[in-house]
């Protein structure tokens, strides 16, 4: 018995992994092990024999159960222990440059013409993406009938059935929010509201989803000339370059009166656009003065009150500063292209430390 015990707690001890430990355990303490047929033995012994081996063979049977137990235990804990070793990560360490992430050119256009706006004492405005009719046309002068409705390819949502209510839509514009903001702050006021808008339409220069900015300006007493100082200094100051010329271009929307496109003189010699020089004109806005109708509908009282408003296509004026020919590549997610003309996170741009790289 002593032997037995010997060589089974040398050879548990000495077993290089479970599958080796599980062999040994049939060996001996198996159905047919060499210690379960000792203990079969004490079958034909005679009383007094048996009490003797009796209790030292249980004991032996319990003291190798339990050198296999530990063993096991033992042997799980070293290749869980191999496995962190293999596993391991250390959380701290700075991420690899090729995973790096970059601002998205509308994120970093956004910042820089808010920068550009704030330095001239406009706040940012919000609204939602989801409009009621109201806001997105009514409010804003353009009636049921008017022939902007049916231009602006609309996304409309599904009221319930029997729901007579008129549906919501995605806004079209970022115009809604002069409305809410009007309504909500009063007057005067001066901001500008940037954010998605949606229409369906898809091809090289249109995506379902894109984004404007909206300025809105009200004062006693504020006209056409602040509007073309404002977008002067806004064009110089976006563009990096010392003078511009704008053209005010006569044109028609039914929340202005006047109406105005603003064009800026350029050239594309090369097929590089250059903004302050050339014969070109590029046309980069809607605005005008805000129309009475528009005043009244937001409780502004327009014989006291009148301003500007203007709406720009933030995408747009990305692709033309940043020379990115196709409009659907900004949404389709391709990280080559985010990495090429995406911005290192720390570029925040401000008016005195520099708006681009
Ligand atoms: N909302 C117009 C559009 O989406 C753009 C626009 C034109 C906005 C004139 C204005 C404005 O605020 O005065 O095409």
């Amino acid at each position: 018995m002593d032997d037995l015990r010997d060589k089974y707690i040398s050879l548990i001890a000495g077993a290089a992994d479970e599958a080796a430990l599980e062999d040994l355990r049939v060996q001996a303490v198996g159905k047919k092990g060499e210690i379960s047929l000792k203990m079969r033995e004490l079958g034909k012994m005679s009383a007094e024999e048996r009490q003797a081996a009796g209790p030292r063979l249980n004991a032996l049977k319990d003291e190798i159960n339990s050198a296999l137990a530990a063993k096991k235990e033992a042997l799980g804990d070293a290749a869980l222990d191999a496995r962190l070793r293999g596993e391991w990560l250390d959380v701290t360490l700075p991420v690899r440059p090729r995973r790096q992430g970059t601002i998205h050119p509308i994120s970093q256009v956004t910042e820089e013409v808010t920068a550009i706006f704030a330095d001239m004492g406009f706040a940012v405005a919000e609204g939602p993406q989801i409009e009621s009719d109201w806001y997105n046309f009514d409010a804003l002068n353009i009636p049921g009938h008017h022939p902007a409705r049916a231009e602006m390819d609309t996304f409309y949502t599904h009221r319930g059935e029997g729901d007579e209510r008129p549906p919501h839509v995605l806004r079209t514009h970022t115009s809604p929010v002069q409305i809410r903001t009007m309504q909500e702050q009063g007057a005067p006021l001066r901001i500008i509201a940037p954010g998605r808008v949606y229409r369906a339409d898809y091809d090289m220069t249109h995506t379902p989803m894109f984004h404007q900015v909206e300025g809105l300006a009200i004062e006693r007493d504020i006209s056409m000339a602040n509007l073309k100082w404002v977008l002067e200094e806004f064009v110089k100051a976006f563009f990096e370059v010392d003078d511009v010329e704008l053209r005010f271009r006569a044109s028609h929307f039914p929340f202005t009166e006047p109406s105005a496109e603003v064009d800026i003189r350029c050239s594309w010699e090369g097929g590089t656009l250059k903004v302050g020089e050339g014969d070109d004109w590029l046309e980069i806005l809607g605005s005008g003065m805000v129309h009475p109708k528009v005043l009244e509908a937001s409780k502004i009282d327009p014989s006291a009150w009148q301003g500007f408003a203007f709406g720009m296509g933030i995408d747009r004026i990305a692709m033309l500063k940043y020379g990115i020919p196709d409009l659907r590549a900004f949404f389709d997610s391709d990280l080559r292209w985010l990495r090429h003309y995406g911005f290192a996170a720390l570029d925040v741009p401000t008016l005195r430390g520099g708006l681009s790289r």
